[in-house]
């Protein structure tokens, strides 16, 4: 009885501190055991996490809601070690940002057990491995931020589950192998896309083009896609630019929407691309080659008709090479006129050394200029060739009359 009694007042005695010890809440033990994984804090900025409180609400970088974690935000706090798996059993937790600290090792996939997360910031750290299948998990995933850190390996295919995913930012990593398949099609509210600085291969998924929400650069510049531009990347949206220097890309420019009206910079570092807004033409024998290579036109050049998408029509397309015909050969005789004319005007830089010759000479070198004019873009012929003509002929209006 008295035995009894003693062990009940023991009890009683000891109770506060058993209290005290087991009164943090489980999202606080969660926290407490993510700390224990973090090797080095410099900058102390998880010591205000401890047992003696009720729950981890009032810790730096902890945000809740109804007593629960919603958010861990430590930036920026030069934090090392692994990132651990605890946080996953957050179970409300929605936000996380571990941007520009020192973390390294794998993601774990218990991570994503955090079903409700919506962003997952980790860039500038020094993680690597591959992004975990079950990232798929993630149904209200918004944003996910992995840049500049050591990832390899391919993205999983599930991560196409993630359909309300806004902001997928992937650069300076390893990355490789193909974008998922189904990647345009599922991820329809995709708003900033950017895998650059990778080296992510094979072709540039068709149905890209159907992501109508993307904004600002969609950055797949500096990886391996290999493959021919799709006709429908295109369908972006007009104001978005599509950075796809530094790749493998082969084949035409498509000429249509957002792809219409950008300058050579923006397909650089590409060897096997041809077509304007580039000065190497495709060769003839090349498959999906327009009939026709339409002139560069600056970026500042008013949209107008190429903006529809369907590019120009068979008529228009007629009239141009008809006019060209047309102004070429009113030049072609206009050349020749000066060249029997005045001595001294006809001669162009590459004629020089031949001196001038009589009308017969003239007559053929104005077929074959004509001829040539066909295959070339029309730039080349207003800027190189006729601004000497212009510059070194005075002709009167009465001699051009005559021509
Ligand atoms: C626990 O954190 C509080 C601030 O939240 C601090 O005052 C206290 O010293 C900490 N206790 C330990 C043991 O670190
Ligand atoms: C990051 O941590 C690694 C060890 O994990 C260390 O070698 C490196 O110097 C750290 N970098 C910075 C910027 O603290
Ligand atoms: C990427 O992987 C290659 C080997 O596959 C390695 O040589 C290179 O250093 C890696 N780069 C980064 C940034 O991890
Ligand atoms: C693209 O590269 C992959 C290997 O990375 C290769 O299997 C495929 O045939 C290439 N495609 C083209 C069109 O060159």
């Amino acid at each position: 009885m008295l035995a009894i009694l003693a062990v009940l007042i023991l009890l009683l005695c000891s109770s506060p501190s058993i209290v005290v010890l087991s009164s943090l809440n489980a999202d606080g033990v969660a926290l407490l055991s993510f700390k224990q994984s973090v090797k080095d804090d410099p900058a102390g900025a998880l010591s205000s996490w401890n047992y003696s409180d009720e729950t981890p609400c009032s810790w730096n970088g902890i945000t809740c809601k109804d007593q629960r974690v919603i958010s861990v935000s430590i930036p920026k706090k030069k934090l090392s070690g692994a990132v651990s798996s605890s946080l996953g059993s957050l179970s409300e937790l929605r936000h996380v940002n571990l941007r520009s600290n020192n973390f390294s090792g794998n993601l774990p996939s218990e991570l994503f057990k955090a079903q409700r997360l919506q962003s997952l910031v980790l860039y500038g750290n020094s993680l690597s491995g591959t992004l975990p299948f079950e990232v798929g998990n993630l149904k209200y995933l918004q944003t996910l931020d992995l840049s500049l850190n050591f990832f390899d390996g391919s993205l999983p295919p599930s991560l196409i589950q993630c359909k309300r995913l806004r902001n997928l930012v992937l650069h300076h990593n390893n990355f490789s192998g193909s974008l998922p398949d189904g990647f345009g099609k599922n991820m329809a509210l995709l708003e900033k896309l950017d895998v650059s600085y990778n080296e992510f291969g094979g072709s540039i998924p068709g149905d890209l083009g159907n992501l109508a929400n993307l904004q600002g650069t969609v950055d797949l510049s500096h990886n391996m896609f290999n493959g021919s531009i799709p006709a429908s990347l295109g369908n972006l949206p007009e104001n978005v630019y599509i950075d796809l220097t530094y790749n493998k890309l082969t084949g035409p420019i498509p000429q249509n929407g957002a792809l219409a009206n950008r300058g050579p910079t923006a397909f650089i570092g590409n060897p096997g691309l041809c077509g304007p807004p580039l000065k190497n033409l495709c060769s003839s024998g090349s498959e999906a080659s327009p009939p026709f290579s339409f002139p560069y036109l600056p970026n500042s050049y008013p949209h107008q008709d190429v903006v529809g998408g369907g590019g120009l029509s068979k008529a228009a397309v007629i009239a141009i090479v008809v006019g060209d015909l047309v102004g070429v050969c009113v030049i072609g005789l206009l050349f020749a006129y000066c060249y029997s004319r005045i001595c001294s005007c006809g001669r162009r830089r590459d004629d020089y050394e031949y001196g001038f010759k009589k009308g017969g000479r003239v007559r053929k070198e104005c077929l074959c200029f004509t001829k040539d004019e066909l295959e070339t873009p029309s730039e080349n012929t207003e800027q190189y060739d006729l601004v000497p003509l212009d510059e070194e002929v005075g002709f009167d209006l009465d001699e051009l009359l005559k021509a």
